[in-house]
């Protein structure tokens, strides 16, 4: 494991695989001068990733692999992570699922967001469980990531009501506007000394 805090420009790579809104909030958290990560490449599953505009805008290295062959694109990725410096992925908006194997070969940090407050409402579909079930409370977590989808140790939640009225659409625009500042805090929490 790379030491953690007081780290400073750390290299990192953002995954996505549709339209990046995390990704565009990471680009404009790296480029901040207290920020103690670079991003240095954007990985899509997804040629057609609306989130691939940002890294063009942005002029970052960008790579697709489509995943038909899970195994030979996880081990071109972790060529181009080798050969980039990357000590950081974030995942953001990924769907695709990390073998164990890429998991254990990658030698650095990997971390995901996710639009519930895990434990609760793993996988897909968290705002639809979340309404069916009339919770109170919802949110977004940042985590660590292992094997296990959803899993791994909570870095950072952001908590939220769920309001009688909300939809599907209302609350996973609530959250998502929560994510956008839930990852950089959790990234500063993870390298920062602030
Ligand atoms: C976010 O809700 C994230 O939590 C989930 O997928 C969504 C991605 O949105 N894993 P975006 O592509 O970052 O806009």
């Amino acid at each position: 494991m790379v030491k953690l805090i007081g780290s400073k420009n750390v290299i990192a790579a953002v995954f996505i695989s549709g339209t990046g809104s995390n990704l565009k909030s990471l680009i404009k958290f790296s480029l901040l001068k207290r920020s103690p990560i670079k991003i240095n490449l954007v990985i899509s599953n997804n040629t057609k990733a609306k989130g691939l505009n940002f890294a063009e805008k942005y002029k970052l290295k960008k790579k697709t692999y489509n995943f038909s062959n899970k195994k030979l694109s996880e081990n071109l990725i972790l060529r181009d992570l080798k050969k980039n410096k990357i000590k950081l992925i974030c995942l953001a908006g990924f769907m695709k699922i990390l073998s164990p194997l890429f998991i254990k070969k990658f030698k650095g940090i990997i971390v995901n967001i996710h639009p519930s407050l895990l434990p609760k409402y793993k996988g897909l579909n968290t705002h639809e469980r979340v309404l069916k079930n009339k919770e109170k409370y919802s949110g977004c977590t940042v985590h660590f990531v292992n094997s296990e989808l959803d899993s791994g140790k909570i870095i950072l939640q952001k908590k939220i009501r769920v309001f009688k009225k909300d939809t599907v659409i209302s609350l996973k625009k609530r959250i998502l506007k929560e994510e956008h500042s839930l990852y950089p805090k959790a990234i500063n929490k993870l390298f920062s000394n602030l």
